[in-house]
């Protein structure tokens, strides 16, 4: 059924070159910033200098540090500052880990309970988050226009989802020229994150939610079309711009209004990063195409429908299911992105440890809640 929805997003875009400019006029003239970031390729990129240069005479303090896969140990040091320092507004310039690792810093900073971890869990509600703005430097994660954060434990190994409408920012700024620096192995990442959080919303069962159904074709079929220029031409201006917008709608509530949602490649994904250190993306790489094989009967129409409208394929209904998971592991690969977890280390014994892991914590995952652990193991198996 197409059910029921309330609709807000509160974030505001300012998206195009130069748009970095505009960043003080955003934030209230007394506040103390803090500003976020990552490893340093803001140094390396011409960013840094664009921000600092937009906030010229305003009272900023920085922290730097902010890892990939941002971890709750590194982020409380910045909640450390942030308290000492009496900060009131939070700027996060980076990728989607700098954006997350700064949700949880803004959630964290007025936390009163005992155990900051607890956000992270759910298991403590938090009421008041410092406000926060982005300068986003990589398309993928929709951290820029979503409330979501996905924050790791390093001395547990876990990696674990939050969301709370307190955490969204105030505004993103989208210069699709603060990506030109970006590696190759980041640009086919994140289009396979993109890719994938479109499916995740997408390819479950049809409700005859028909805008959210087209609209998530057309982020698929503009990745699809953008991926070969974007990678190979990094300075393509408007191939980088599409890919930028496109992965910002990917996961920003749109998609996913009225219709139900899987999400089970992103749960098992966590959990292999969080074991093998495999990157976010490619995490779900190895997981989706033998996901959609196990689950194909429960998602036929879907995969019907996308096998026709977004790979204009033809044939019998038992041929375009096949080719339809053939294409979406394929698509993958051309990226460049292994469908194998075996490359990156997984084995019977990882499979164990998420099958065990997902047991005591009593969950189940898919659109239908048929996922359970012993699902999981199935999925995992095909991709030893
Ligand atoms: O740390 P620095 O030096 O900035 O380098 C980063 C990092 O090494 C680099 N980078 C970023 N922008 C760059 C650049 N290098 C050159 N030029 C630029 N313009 O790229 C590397 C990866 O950055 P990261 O922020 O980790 O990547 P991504 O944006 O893919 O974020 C991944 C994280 O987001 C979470 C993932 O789980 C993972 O932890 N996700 C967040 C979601 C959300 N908030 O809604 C949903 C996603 O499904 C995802 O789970
Ligand atoms: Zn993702």
């Amino acid at each position: 059924m197409f059910s029921n929805f309330v609709y807000q997003n509160p974030v505001k875009i300012l998206f195009g070159k130069g748009q970095i400019a505009q960043l003080s006029k955003q934030i209230s003239p007394n506040s103390k910033i803090l500003l976020t970031y990552g490893g340093g390729s803001i140094f390396q990129n011409g960013v840094y200098e664009q921000v600092k240069k937009a906030l010229e005479g305003r009272n900023v303090i920085e922290f730097g540090g902010i890892e990939a896969n941002p971890t709750y140990e590194t982020l409380m040091k910045a909640v450390e500052l942030g308290r000492k320092e009496n900060i009131d507004f939070l700027l996060a310039v980076g990728g989607g880990s700098v954006l997350d690792g700064t949700k949880f810093i803004a959630a964290a900073i007025p936390f009163e309970g005992e155990d900051a971890w607890q956000i992270v869990t759910g298991k403590e509600k938090f009421k008041k988050a410092i406000p926060i703005g982005s300068v986003l430097t990589l398309p993928a994660t929709g951290s820029e226009m979503n409330y979501f954060a996905v924050i790791s434990k390093k001395s547990t190994h876990e990696k674990k989802g939050m969301g709370h409408p307190l955490v969204y920012p105030v505004f993103s700024i989208l210069d699709p020229e603060t990506t030109f620096s970006l590696p190759p192995r980041q640009i086919a990442n994140g289009i396979a994150d993109a890719f994938t959080h479109v499916m995740e919303q997408y390819m479950t069962y049809p409700v005859n939610a028909q805008i959210q159904d087209r609209f998530a074709e057309s982020i698929i079929q503009t990745l699809i079309e953008v991926a070969p220029k974007t990678i190979e031409n990094p300075s393509d201006y408007e191939a980088r711009a599409n890919f930028m917008w496109a992965a910002t709608v990917a996961l920003n509530g749109f998609i996913s209004l009225g219709v139900p949602q899987d999400w089970a490649t992103h749960q098992i994904g966590h959990e292999l990063t969080a074991f093998h250190g495999v990157d976010h993306a490619r995490s779900l790489a190895v997981v989706l195409p033998y996901l959609l094989k196990v689950k194909q009967e429960t998602k036929r129409d879907k995969l019907i429908q996308y096998a026709k409208r977004v790979w204009n394929l033809s044939g019998t209904d038992d041929e375009l299911v096949a080719e339809a998971i053939q294409k979406t592991g394929e698509f993958y690969e051309s990226l460049g992105l292994s469908i194998k977890a075996s490359e990156y280390g997984v084995n019977q014994e990882t499979i164990e440890k998420i099958v065990k892991r997902f047991e005591e914590r009593g969950v189940n995952f898919g659109e239908n809640g048929d996922i359970t652990p012993a699902v999981v193991a199935e999925i995992l198996e095909m991709s030893i």
